[in-house]
């Protein structure tokens, strides 16, 4: 394992041009989840820099355009002539075929999309071991009609004749299909045989190896100044203060805002973890009156975001000085925004986004300008899947590294209409039972999100021989893989019902549950 020195960032081991496909991140988490490193760059990256970085393998991502396209991104064709292997998939494979002087194509009517047995049908490392007939995923409208020299055909698929192709002596290659989604039965086979058996790829992306080396980073970066973190009590910047602890001892301090819309415990929880356990310093800020106060009258959903963040960002603000001075902050930046955020996906021409993504959260604001603060950013080049690893190696327990994702705004945006403290103790604990009965039915670690939302009408209901007229709480459980689509959790009806007996009798002003049967698309996760 190569640990980095002071000045030098790990290179990649292997590099993804992206052409804008929905799966160039995708690759790349596969990748590493081989413990090879791997970084997704836009495609015009200078062949200089590439050689500079001498990565041992280049990916060509997928992309939604037509080699044809007056538009269609096209990269370096020199990166075919430095001796790096190329792994073109499906249309880097066909840019790669076009550049080479080949020949693609629309496929008449034969476009083809999903599941496809793929037949082998010349020996090649990258399919070494992959099952004939074996199952790979198509999504492509183009095909090849002319290899270029030195091509060879490898499998094919009943509707293209060119499902692999390669040119073993000069280390390129290329499939149609896509090796990095789950429905490619033998994908990550090919994935490895690419990176591990062509590339020769080092497996040295390891857990501990990134806390090595980022311990030595943040030492050389930070010096024996004084950092600031504000922490939240979720898995990003929780495994960020373990880090940054295990780095700066007590040069770091922790900075918990509490604004009032935390769930049950949570602020009581978060200061006996981390303050009296693992004694890293955190300042609590009982902001709570100052935020219920500003939302006063508040009901439309956007505002209660802003009006939150800006408050927020006033809190920090004054607090940061009165504990300070400070030279850096730390934040919990995590690779995919910074994928977003350098524009990667960007056509340089058009200005317009390439890749088709919706954000996952909607936080407001950032820290003003004349806030002056060096950042601190250790988890920039992580995923989440791995930024739970880190935390888990550092010494988080589950119920952080397992905690659902839960909105900066908090509670304020789950109670739909004016928010007040007698309804923000009323959602508190129906979502307190929620999470309870979700725990005890071993459910929890399948669920993405499991909470409640209270709704700011008055429905009527029966107790003793008296009615009612009470607030309905809604369930609201989905199952997801990032939160950009999610399906609702089919929750067994037992569980259901005993949710719904606990929080009609247990929790005062709700005398109704009911259960959100909505998947996102065309609904969304929260209520607002
Ligand atoms: P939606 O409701 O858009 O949520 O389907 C997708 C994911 O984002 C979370 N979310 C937020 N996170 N601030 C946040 O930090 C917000 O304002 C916010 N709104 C939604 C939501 O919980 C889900 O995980």
């Amino acid at each position: 394992m190569s640990l980095i020195t002071s000045d030098q960032e790990r290179e990649p081991s292997i590099l993804i041009l992206d052409f804008g496909s929905q799966y160039s991140e995708l690759i790349a988490r596969r990748i590493r989840e081989i413990n090879v490193y791997s970084l997704v760059v836009n495609y015009l990256i200078d062949v200089e820099e590439i050689k500079r970085i001498n990565p041992d393998g280049i990916i060509l991502s997928g992309g939604p355009n037509s080699v044809y396209d007056s538009s269609a991104p096209i990269c370096d064709e020199n990166i075919f002539n430095i001796e790096i292997p190329v792994l073109g998939i499906c249309y880097g494979m066909q840019l790669m075929v076009k550049q080479k002087g080949g020949l693609v194509s629309p496929a008449e009517n034969k476009s083809e999309y999903g599941r496809a047995p793929i037949t082998l049908d010349n020996e090649s490392l990258l399919l070494k071991d992959i099952q004939d007939n074996s199952v790979m995923w198509m999504s492509h409208g183009d095909s090849i009609n002319k290899l270029p020299e030195n091509f060879l055909k490898i499998a094919h698929t009943d509707n293209t004749s060119h499902a692999a192709i390669s040119n073993e002596k000069e280390m390129l290659f290329g499939v149609q299909f896509h090796p990095e989604v789950v429905h490619s039965e033998y994908g990550m086979n090919v994935i490895k045989n690419f990176v591990l058996k062509i590339c020769k790829s080092k497996a040295n992306w390891t857990t501990q190896a990134f806390i090595d080396e980022s311990i030595q980073k943040i030492r050389d970066q930070v010096g024996n100044k004084k950092v600031l973190l504000a922490l939240s009590g979720g898995v990003d910047s929780s495994t960020l203060a373990f880090l940054l602890h295990k780095a700066i001892g007590d040069q770091l301090t922790c900075m918990f805002i509490d604004q009032g819309f935390m769930r049950k415990g949570e602020p009581e929880f978060l200061m006996n973890f981390f303050d009296k356990k693992f004694h890293i310093r955190v300042e609590y800020i009982n902001s709570r009156e100052r935020f219920i106060d500003k939302l006063s009258g508040v009901i439309d959903p956007e505002a209660k975001r802003k009006i939150i963040g800006t408050e927020f960002i006033r809190v920090f603000e004054e607090e940061s000085k009165k504990l300070g001075p400070f030279d850096y902050l730390a934040q919990g930046t995590l690779y995919p925004d910074v994928i977003e955020s350098a524009g990667t996906n960007v056509d340089p021409k058009t200005g317009e986004r390439i890749a088709v993504k919706i954000k996952s959260h909607h936080n407001v604001g950032g820290l003003p300008k004349d806030l002056q603060f060096k950042l601190v950013e250790p988890l920039r080049k992580l995923f989440k899947d791995e930024v739970r690893n880190v935390g888990k190696a550092l010494g988080l327990p589950d119920e952080i590294i397992q905690r659902h994702p839960f909105p900066g705004p908090g509670l304020a945006i789950r109670i739909l209409g004016e928010v007040n403290k007698e309804k923000l103790n009323c959602l508190r604990d129906a979502d307190w039972i929620v999470r309870d009965e979700i725990k005890r039915a071993g459910l929890y670690n399948e669920i993405w999100q499991a909470f409640a939302v209270l709704l700011s009408v008055k429905t009527v209901g029966v107790m003793g021989d008296k009615r009612t007229y009470a607030w309905p709480i809604v369930l609201r459980c989905v199952s997801s893989e990032d939160g950009m689509t999610a399906d609702w959790s089919k929750i067994p009806f037992e569980v259901l019902e005993k949710i719904s007996d606990r929080i009609v009798n247990e929790v005062n002003l709700v005398n109704r549950v009911v259960f959100d049967i909505t998947s996102k698309p065309p609904g969304t996760i929260e209520w607002e």
